[in-house]
């Protein structure tokens, strides 16, 4: 739900998040992003009187709006705190750090090897705080104001003009806080907000800041609610579809208030590159009336004729448009985008959508957005899209938290489907200070928040309410299942409930009937057996492969052992290697192949992220994933040994995509298998080994052909063709000599695809390619900028580190830089950055109000030719 723009055109991509469109009066939601100002630590004086086991009985009553009135909590008269003075409206901010939202206070740095693998190496905890002075016009007296926050890491309390105000500490979820009791229109209004994120709280990186969108939103005092309205559909077909439109309205009042909804339906059409909307059913008016200070739901029916479906492939999007009238005025105005779509999961034939069978081709994500750390940005999230879609992915996990709301809108648009997820503890804690401290007291309300912010969405097809929860397979966990797997039907009667799962036993004993729908993490080996014990539950792989390997790394020999192959903190490229309870993703494939009722896969990653080096972590979260004790107590002292060395690794080796967005060689062999109607073929490794002249080097080719030929310097070395359950063709015994690899793929016996890798000469130049050549003017979009390190002739140079400058002219500014490298601990945000295996990226952003100029951005390093690149902002 957002507010109302203009009925007419909106431009795609970016804005469809509409910062800038003139909202309806009276509502109005405005992006309150900039302006404020930053500090780390608490006042000197403060001592530990917010912290949250002190203060937890003045946020605590912020669950009051999704749980039942019995369990409602007041909260204690007072102030939690007395004159906590960067609360204080009068405070002098102005020495502190003009910051403008998103922002993740952790990815600033600087890199700390000391940390835990499991930090990013990146200083993320502590106490931070944030300010902003406000006006808003004096309108008429009745006014409510709310601000509504898509993210804050974490235990965020909130103070308005000096009084507390709220709070939510769980810092993946979005909520809001009714600022009306506090704000004076028409004066000088400051907030300010603490944020707290206490260390060993989280297995990965989780940034720190308020790291998502930030809104003030301001309606009349009858209007819809907070993420007021429910679309379902309860009948599609061809001919026809049945919406159904809850809509929940607020009185504010003290007055019982009588009110008329309408909702009119438009489609979503794009007709040259612009959204268009195209008027399709209304409802007809509905009129109720609202107690004060209470809340009334009014539902409506309309029928869509030939409705436009939803699914992957044609993500074809509705919006709602939803009038509140009083006395035939018009008092509110939401928007609702939604699609038309049956979401199915057979107990035979896997995922149907509408009527359908879909395979998950899906990937499980972090948050965290590379360079950007966890500071959401549209155009990054996007641009992680596209290249998962080029490889075949359908599908994301939310791994293990509720996302941003807008990585949501672009999977609508673009035809993903998503694993919705809570969190990834429950009451038993994995860290010391993790989810399972907010868990009694919140994990309602979190959940909660979560379905109703999310429900409306066709890319959600199941919501999971954890992730590998160590008590899974205790009674006490089968209970808190059941619980949440109920919370979770009663604020979405329309969707299958899961938890990923990692123990074995949890498919039989009990807890596989905790939920609609089963995940097993790494267990093909088990799918068949789960379907010969539990004959009525769907399942899918909810976690799968957890293959490890740097980009352009190879190491010899290669074993097929997949806990060999580690070196220099790098992990080789052949993807055959995985901790002890992971597999290669040809496993994966095979037990999906197999077992053709699995409704599909979330790959162990993606994307590379910050945090969680495995295999080279140096503390104990490697630990949990073990549920084998044999297992365990191995890596229990492999981890021991690792100990004695300090581990430069900050971020994981897991994507098949890395930090930078460069795509592994793991790309291509889920390609050949994801989309086999594209031809396509792929050689590893590159071919630039001086030092292995006559050594054997093992080659082996990805491609959605069946078969192929590889020849070395115009020689065949022979035409292989994939067996049964075979996902990758090798050629184990070449004899390195340089020149030229040329691969032949063929399908059903006839030419399907080439590939070929040469040997290159020494780098002699830089080139620079951008992902795209014109971006908004807006401060927020970004080119993503490539340099690769090249020989005389172009090819990219494999092993090349040069040290790589960037410089920029123009109304633009370089945000950050990467190179796919974990061990690299320059700060993201300098200009200087190493290639890493040929490769650097440099991340370019219009300068907030900057003129729509040319943006010049050059990349320069001793010995080469250097290159530049002009990226245009739109006007
Ligand atoms: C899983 C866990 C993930 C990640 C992964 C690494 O067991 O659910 O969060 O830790 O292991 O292989």
């Amino acid at each position: 739900m957002r507010f109302l723009l203009p009925l007419g055109l909106i431009l795609l991509g970016a804005s469809l998040v509409p910062a800038s469109a003139a909202p309806l009066a009276p509502r109005e939601r405005i992006l309150f992003d900039d302006d404020w100002r930053f500090e780390k630590g608490d006042p000197a004086d403060l001592g530990d009187a917010l912290n949250y086991d002190k203060i937890k009985p003045w946020l605590v009553p912020a669950t009051n709006a999704f749980v039942a009135p019995a369990q409602a909590k007041t909260p204690p008269t007072g102030e939690p705190a007395e004159n906590v003075a960067y609360a204080q409206p009068g405070y002098d901010d102005a020495k502190w750090r003009a910051v403008t939202l998103p922002h993740d206070w952790g990815i600033e740095g600087p890199f700390d090897q000391a940390l835990p693998g499991e930090t990013g190496k990146l200083p993320w905890m502590g106490v931070a705080w944030y300010r902003k002075t406000f006006t808003v016009p004096a309108t008429d007296p009745g006014r409510q104001f709310f601000l509504e926050i898509d993210g804050a890491m974490s235990y965020a309390t909130v103070w308005c003009n000096g009084k507390f105000v709220g709070g939510w500490p769980y810092g993946y979820t979005s909520w809001q806080v009714d600022l009306t009791p506090f704000l004076e229109p028409g004066a000088k209004n400051v907030l300010a907000i603490r944020l707290d994120n206490p260390p060993e709280s989280s297995r990965w990186y989780p940034g720190g800041g308020i790291y998502r969108n930030v809104w003030l939103v301001t309606t009349a005092p009858v209007h819809i609610a907070h993420w007021g309205t429910s679309i379902t559909t309860p009948q599609i077909s061809v001919s026809a579809a049945t919406v159904k439109i809850d809509v929940k309205l607020d009185n504010a009042t003290t007055a019982a208030a009588k009110a008329q909804v309408l909702t009119q339906i438009y489609r979503l059409t794009t007709k040259n590159g612009v959204l268009t909307r195209v008027p399709d059913a209304s409802s007809t008016g509905a009129a109720t009336s609202i107690t004060p200070d209470k809340s009334t739901t009014v539902t409506q029916t309309i029928t869509v004729r030939n409705p436009q479906l939803w699914s992957p492939a044609h993500p074809n999007l509705y919006v709602a448009v939803t009038r509140v009238t009083q006395d035939g005025k018009v008092v509110d105005a939401v928007e609702t985008t939604f699609g038309l779509r049956t979401v199915e999961f057979t107990i035979n034939d896997g995922l149907h959508i509408n009527g359908e069978r879909v395979s998950i081709n899906g990937v499980c994500n972090h948050h965290d957005l590379g360079a950007l750390g966890a500071a959401f940005n549209v155009r990054a999230a996007e641009r992680q899209l596209e290249i998962l879609r080029e490889m075949g992915v359908n599908a994301i996990r939310t791994s293990h938290n509720p996302p941003a709301p807008e990585l949501l809108d672009l999977c609508d648009r673009m035809g993903f489907l998503v694993l919705d997820e809570l969190t990834d503890t429950w009451a038993r804690p994995k860290k010391l200070n993790g989810y399972a401290r907010l868990f009694p007291d919140w994990h309602e309300a979190d959940l909660r928040a979560l379905i109703t912010r999310d429900r409306n969405h066709p890319s959600v097809i199941a919501w999971s309410t954890g992730n590998e929860i160590p008590e899974q397979v205790e009674p006490v966990g089968r209970a808190l299942s059941k619980e949440l797997t109920a919370i979770a039907h009663d604020a979405d009667p329309t969707r299958l409930v899961t938890t990923a799962a990692h123990f074995k036993t949890s498919g039989y004993d009990g807890f596989q009937k905790t939920v609609d729908l089963f995940g097993y993490n790494y267990k093909p080996g088990e799918y068949a057996k789960f379907r010969a014990a539990n004959p009525a539950i769907p399942i899918f792989g909810s976690e799968t492969s957890s293959t490890i390997s740097s980009r352009g790394e190879y190491f010899f020999p290669v074993t097929n052992d997949k806990r060999e192959n580690a070196s220099d903190f790098q992990m080789s490229s052949y993807d055959l290697y995985a901790p002890g309870w992971a597999t290669t993703p040809d496993a994966e494939f095979r037990g999906q192949d197999e077992n053709p009722f699995v409704a599909g896969e979330f790959v162990w990653t993606g994307f590379d992220y910050l945090g969680e080096p495995t295999p080279y972590n140096t503390d104990k979260t490697n630990l949990l994933n073990y549920s084998n004790p044999a297992d365990k107590a191995r890596a229990e002292q492999e981890l021991k040994t690792l100990g004695k060395i300090i581990v430069p690794s900050r971020s994981s080796y897991f994507g098949i995509v890395d930090l930078a967005g460069f795509k592994k060689d793991r790309f291509y062999l889920y390609q050949a298998h994801w989309r086999p109607d594209l031809p396509m073929a792929h050689i590893l490794p590159h071919w630039n080994w001086p030092e292995r002249v006559g050594q054997v080097t093992p080659v082996y080719v990805y491609t959605s052909g069946d078969e192929a030929e590889l020849f070395l310097n115009g020689k065949s070395l022979g035409r292989k063709k994939k067996g049964k359950f075979e996902y990758r063709l090798r050629w184990d015994d070449v004899k390195y000599e340089p020149g030229e690899l040329k691969v032949q793929a063929y399908k059903n016996g006839k030419p399907w695809a080439t590939d070929v890798v040469k040997t290159t000469g020494p780098a002699a130049k830089l080139t620079l390619a951008a992902d795209r050549a014109l971006i908004a003017n807006d401060g927020r979009d970004l080119a993503f900028v490539t340099a690769t390190v090249a020989d005389k002739d172009g090819l990219l140079v494999p092993r090349s580190k040069n040290a790589i400058t960037f410089t920029i002219d123009g109304p633009g500014e370089i945000v950050a830089t990467d190179n796919g490298d974990a061990t690299d601990h320059a700060l993201f945000s300098s200009p200087a950055r190493k290639a890493f295996n040929g490769l650097a990226l440099a991340i370019v952003r219009t300068k907030p109000g900057g003129a729509a100029a040319p943006i010049t951005l050059r990349a320069t390093a001793e010995g080469l030719t250097p290159a530049e690149i002009v990226i245009q902002p739109a006007k």
